[in-house]
C-alpha cells in the first residue's frame, strides 16, 4: 500500500531567492514607550527565526538588508547600537549557523566597518564557504547607486587597459562585477512595515522581482509572514515581459 502524500507533496517549491528589507524596528520600539534600540534587539530575534524559517522552508538564498550606505546620517548612538548588533550577532551565531550548513556572503562596503567586524565578517565568510545549505547574504553599508557606479568604473577600467572590448560588456558580464556575483537574483523581495519603496537595494537585481509590502513591523515578522509572502509570490504570474498563456 502506497502511503498517503504528505500534505505539502503538491506544494510548489518556494522561490529561490527571497530578499528582506527589514523595517520598522523604530516604531515598534516607540509603540511600547521603549528607545529604539530595544526594536533594533527585537529585529535581530526576528532575524534569527526568518533564518531558521528559510532552512525548514527549503530557500537557497535569503538576502536581508541590515545597514544601507545612508544609514550612517542615523545619530551616532543608534549607528554604534547597529554595528554592536552585527558583531554580536557574528560572535554569538556563527558556531550554529555553520553547524547548520548556512553559507554566509556579505554584500555592501563592508571592508569600511571597523577593524574587528570586518574581521568577523571574513571569518563567518570563510568558514562557512564550503557550506550547502541556505545562503545567508548580509547587506551591510550596502547601496544599488554605488554598487552600480564601482562596477561601472571596473568595467571601464578594464576597457581602458586593454583587457575588454566595449562589445564584451552586456547584462552577464556587468552582473559579475556586482556584489551578488554568483548569487541568482531574487524571486521575492519583501518589505515589512507598510512602507513601499526599495530604497536603494538590489536595483538591478531585482529587476524582475516579485514585491511583497507588508504592514508588520520587522521585530514581529516570523515563519507564519514568511509563508503569507511566499503564498502572495505563488499567486503572481511572473512573465518577464512576455505575454500570459
Ligand atoms: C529598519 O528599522 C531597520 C534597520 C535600519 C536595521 C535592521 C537591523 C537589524 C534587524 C538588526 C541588525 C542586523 C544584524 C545582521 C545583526 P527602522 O529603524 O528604520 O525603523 P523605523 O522606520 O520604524 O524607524
Amino acid at each position: 500500500m502506497t502511503p498517503n502524500p504528505s500534505p505539502q507533496a503538491d506544494a510548489p517549491p518556494p522561490p529561490r531567492h527571497v530578499a528582506i528589507i527589514m523595517d520598522g524596528n523604530g516604531r515598534w520600539a516607540k509603540a511600547r514607550g521603549l528607545p529604539r534600540v530595544a526594536g533594533h534587539q527585537r529585529g535581530v530575534d526576528a532575524l534569527r527565526g526568518v533564518v531558521e524559517a528559510g532552512q525548514e522552508m527549503k530557500i537557497d538564498f535569503l538576502t536581508l538588508y541590515a545597514f544601507s550606505s545612508e544609514n550612517w546620517k542615523r545619530p551616532p548612538t543608534e549607528v554604534d547600537d547597529l554595528m554592536g548588533l552585527l558583531r554580536l550577532y557574528l560572535r554569538r551565531e556563527l558556531r550554529d549557523l555553520h553547524r547548520n550548513g548556512v553559507r554566509i556572503r556579505f554584500i555592501g562596503e563592508w571592508r569600511r566597518l571597523a577593524v574587528d567586524i570586518v574581521k568577523l565578517i571574513e571569518d563567518a565568510e570563510s568558514t562557512t564557504a564550503q557550506n550547502y545549505g541556505l545562503t545567508l547574504v548580509i547587506a551591510v553599508n550596502y547601496g544599488s547607486h554605488r554598487e552600480i557606479v564601482e562596477a561601472t568604473k571596473r568595467i571601464a577600467a578594464a576597457v581602458a587597459d586593454g583587457a575588454m572590448a566595449v562589445g564584451d560588456i552586456d547584462e552577464e558580464v556587468f552582473a559579475t562585477h556586482l556584489h551578488t556575483d554568483g548569487i541568482p537574483d531574487p524571486d521575492l523581495v519583501i518589505r515589512t512595515s507598510g512602507e513601499q519603496r526599495l530604497s536603494n537595494f538590489l536595483l538591478w537585481q531585482a529587476g524582475y522581482a516579485e514585491l511583497v509590502f507588508m504592514d508588520v513591523l520587522w521585530p514581529d515578522f516570523n515563519k507564519t509572514s514568511l509563508e503569507q509572502a511566499i503564498d502572495e509570490f505563488h499567486h503572481r504570474e511572473r512573465r518577464y515581459g512576455a505575454t500570459s498563456g
